[in-house]
């Protein structure tokens, strides 16, 4: 099945399956898949967490920014898998509502702990306690979540991967206007 049409945005918080689903959403429809975190590594040729520690968030966010409307602005259609922050900041949504079809994947704060716990990649994430980042996760989810809900479509993101690409392919072509 390949596609023509709008690029396909995937977003919600670190942990929510963007890059798992996208995947599996770009081999499915046959399209370019675009992970943003990826092609800025590549970019800068430094880790996401290095980028973080030696030149700064603010550096990070520009850099992301860039990326994002370059995605959004490739001619192909095509699934871009967004970092956790993309929407939320120098007005990422606005962008992603303009130039795409956008799912927030949608996963609870419990399901979200247990899934970045721990975790070392992620340098919001990766100094925390437990209980720092159960905070950290309540805090930001709230912030961050009035802007991941005005994507086209918001989708419960705690099944398995396979199961919620084919919802997403099937709600794909119903846009909420
Ligand atoms: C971030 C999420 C990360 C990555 C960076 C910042 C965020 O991406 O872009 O660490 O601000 O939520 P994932 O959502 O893919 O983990």
């Amino acid at each position: 099945m390949s596609r023509t049409g709008s690029h396909i945005v995937l977003i919600g918080f670190m942990g929510s399956g963007k890059s798992t689903i996208g995947r599996l959403l770009a081999e499915r429809l046959e399209c370019p898949l675009l992970d943003m975190d990826e092609i800025i590594t590549e970019r800068e040729k430094m880790s996401i967490t290095d980028i973080f520690e030696k030149k700064g968030e603010h550096y990070f966010r520009k850099i992301e920014s860039q990326v994002l409307q370059e995605a959004l602005n490739s001619h192909e259609p095509s699934v871009i898998s967004t970092g956790g922050g993309a929407p939320c900041h120098l007005g990422g949504m606005a962008y992603i509502l303009r130039k795409s079809d956008s799912f927030y994947l949608k996963v609870g704060r419990d399901r979200l702990l247990q899934r970045i716990v721990g975790d070392r990649s992620r340098p919001l994430v990766k100094n925390k306690t437990k209980q720092e980042l159960q905070q950290f996760i309540h805090e930001t989810l709230k912030k961050r979540e009035t802007i991941y809900k005005r994507a086209n479509h918001i989708v419960a993101a705690f099944d398995r991967p396979e199961r919620i690409a084919e919802r997403l392919i099937k709600r794909s072509h119903k846009k909420k206007v």
